[in-house]
């Protein structure tokens, strides 16, 4: 049953630009798609897993929380609020289950996609040389605003866009791409479509407020970084230099 990916088609404001696909299939570049994609499953699964870190209740967490609490000691009122405040969260996100199941859920999937790349990758003789970072998430992250729960609900926008734009790109780029490919990243059109929705669910779950302004906010930032020009080709560039 072929899979629905308008959902992440209207979350996007603007579709891959023809110029990035043209670039994507020329043969040099395709070493360099498949390195770097690997390496966004990776980092993918690694950042599912700081957000279970950073929430969840490993020891490391509780000796933060700690900390905030003795540096709150000596700081003014209003340092003490926002310490407090952050520790607050802290337990409470110990108590959000679904957030943190979800994450670890996602961390497998896209470590099992790492895995499915590495094997495309040593099949086709490919050197894994080590690649430069696109300019893309950087540009993204950017904009997180630093005090909570609004850290955490731009986090998670941010994974709700990275996962459909990358849905967007795998789609778009399958039929020009060879048998085996085409039908691997078609194959994965299910799961980001899902991370999509998923990474929107739990910042709409963990926002005291609505999230439509911020989900305007960096629909925009997004839509600017993939219009723009980037000088090196990778899985999210933008515009081909
Ligand atoms: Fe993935
Ligand atoms: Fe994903």
């Amino acid at each position: 049953m072929p899979v629905d990916i308008q959902p992440a088609l209207d979350f996007l404001k603007c579709p891959t630009p023809q110029e990035w696909i043209d670039e994507a299939i020329k043969q040099d570049n395709l070493e360099i798609l498949l390195i770097d994609h690997a390496n966004n499953e990776l980092k993918a699964a690694q950042n599912a897993m700081s957000i279970i870190r950073r929430y969840g209740s490993a020891p490391q967490q509780r000796s933060t929380s700690r900390d905030i609490e003795k540096d709150s000691k000596h700081n003014t009122f209003t340092e003490k609020k926002a310490a407090s405040t952050a520790l607050n969260l802290m337990y409470r996100y110990t108590e959000h289950f679904e957030l943190l199941n979800k994450m670890s859920r996602l961390a497998r999937e896209e470590l099992r996609h790492f895995e499915q790349v590495l094997a495309i990758i040593k099949k086709r003789d490919i050197p894994y040389k080590p690649l430069s970072a696109s300019r893309y998430a950087g540009v993204l992250r950017k904009h997180v605003r630093t005090w909570e729960p609004a850290r955490m609900v731009d986090t998670l926008i941010i994974g709700a866009y990275i996962e459909a734009r990358s849905c967007e790109r795998f789609h778009k780029l399958a039929p020009y791409l060879d048998d085996e490919l085409k039908k691997f990243y078609l194959s994965l059109l299910k799961s980001e479509g899902r991370h999509f929705k998923d990474y929107l669910a739990l910042a709409e779950g963990i926002s005291e407020e609505s999230i439509e302004e911020r989900v305007a906010f960096f629909a925009e930032v997004e839509r600017e970084a993939v219009e723009s020009v980037d000088e090196e080709f990778r899985f999210h560039s933008g515009v081909p230099a």
